[in-house]
C-alpha cells in the first residue's frame, strides 16, 4: 500500500510515521509513505495557499490551485483513492478502516484553515471526519486514519489474530483483560481465566463483550443484534 499525505506541516506528520508499528510496517515494505507540502505548489511568489473569501466574511480560505497541482505531482494519482479530511465529512468508523486497508494507494489531504474553496471537493473521492469536533487542521485526523489502516495490513501486527479481537472488529467492544498480579488491592482476576479451560474462557469473553457493549454502547449492541437476526 502507498499513502500520500498532503499537508502544510510535514514536520508534524513525519515523526509519527517513523515510530512503532507504522515504522515497522514501512521497514517491512508493507507500506510506503509520501509526504507532500502543498505550499511547494503555490502558484505565487509569496507561496501563499489561501486567500480571502468571496462574498466577504472572517478568516481565510484554502485555494484549490496548490492542492490541484500537488495532486498532479503524485504518480498514479488518477487511480488513487483521494480523501479530504474535514469536520463536514462522513464520520470515521472501524468499518471504513477495514475498507481503506484494501486500497492500493490512499491520498489524504489535510487543510489548516477556516475553510476550503468548495471546488476542492471535486478533486476527491470522499470526505472523512474523525468525529464531531473541530481540529485546527486535518493532520491529526490523517494520522488517526493512517494508524487505524496500517495496523490492519497483513503481517503488520506481530500476532496475526491481534486485530480479530479488537473492539469494533465484529461490531462489539473488547472483553476485559488481565495480567499479573492475580490479586491487587483485593481486586482479583476472574477465576475462569485461571482455569485453563479454553471453551469456558471463550464463552466468558463473548458474554463479557455482549454485556459491556450493551451497557456502554447500546447503539452498537442493537446493530449487532439486528445484523445477527438478518444473517
Ligand atoms: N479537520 C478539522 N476537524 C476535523 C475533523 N473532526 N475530522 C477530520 N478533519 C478535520
Amino acid at each position: 500500500m502507498k499513502i500520500s499525505i498532503l499537508t502544510l506541516f510535514p514536520e508534524m506528520v513525519e515523526p509519527f510515521l517513523n515510530h512503532s508499528i507504522l515504522k515497522r510496517a514501512k521497514d517491512q515494505n508493507q507500506v510506503d509513505y509520501q509526504i507532500i507540502n502543498f505550499r511547494d505548489f503555490s502558484q505565487n511568489k509569496h507561496q501563499t495557499v489561501d486567500d480571502t473569501p468571496y462574498g466577504g466574511g472572517a478568516g481565510m480560505v484554502l485555494s484549490i490551485e496548490p492542492i490541484y497541482h500537488a495532486l498532479q505531482s503524485i504518480q498514479g494519482v488518477d487511480e488513487a483513492h483521494k480523501i479530504l479530511l474535514s469536520p463536514q465529512g462522513n464520520t470515521y468508523h472501524q468499518e471504513q478502516a477495514k475498507r481503506l486497508s484494501n486500497i492500493d494507494h490512499l491520498v489524504l489531504i489535510c487543510g489548516h484553515y477556516e475553510g476550503f474553496d468548495d471546488r476542492i471537493r471535486s478533486l476527491v473521492d470522499e470526505e472523512i471526519s474523525i468525529g464531531d469536533y473541530v481540529l485546527t487542521g486535518g493532520e491529526i485526523a490523517a494520522m488517526a486514519i493512517v494508524d487505524s489502516v496500517v495496523r490492519l495490513l497483513p503481517n503488520v501486527l506481530g500476532d496475526q489474530d491481534s486485530f480479530i479481537n479488537d473492539s469494533f472488529y465484529d461490531g462489539l467492544l473488547d472483553y476485559p483483560q488481565y495480567t499479573k498480579p492475580r490479586i491487587f488491592n483485593q481486586m482479583a482476576v476472574p477465576e475462569v481465566l485461571l482455569s485453563g479451560h479454553h471453551k469456558n474462557i471463550e464463552d466468558w469473553r463473548l458474554e463479557e463483550r455482549l454485556k459491556r457493549t450493551k451497557e456502554r454502547r447500546p447503539d452498537l449492541y442493537q446493530k449487532y443484534i439486528n445484523d445477527k437476526k438478518n444473517k
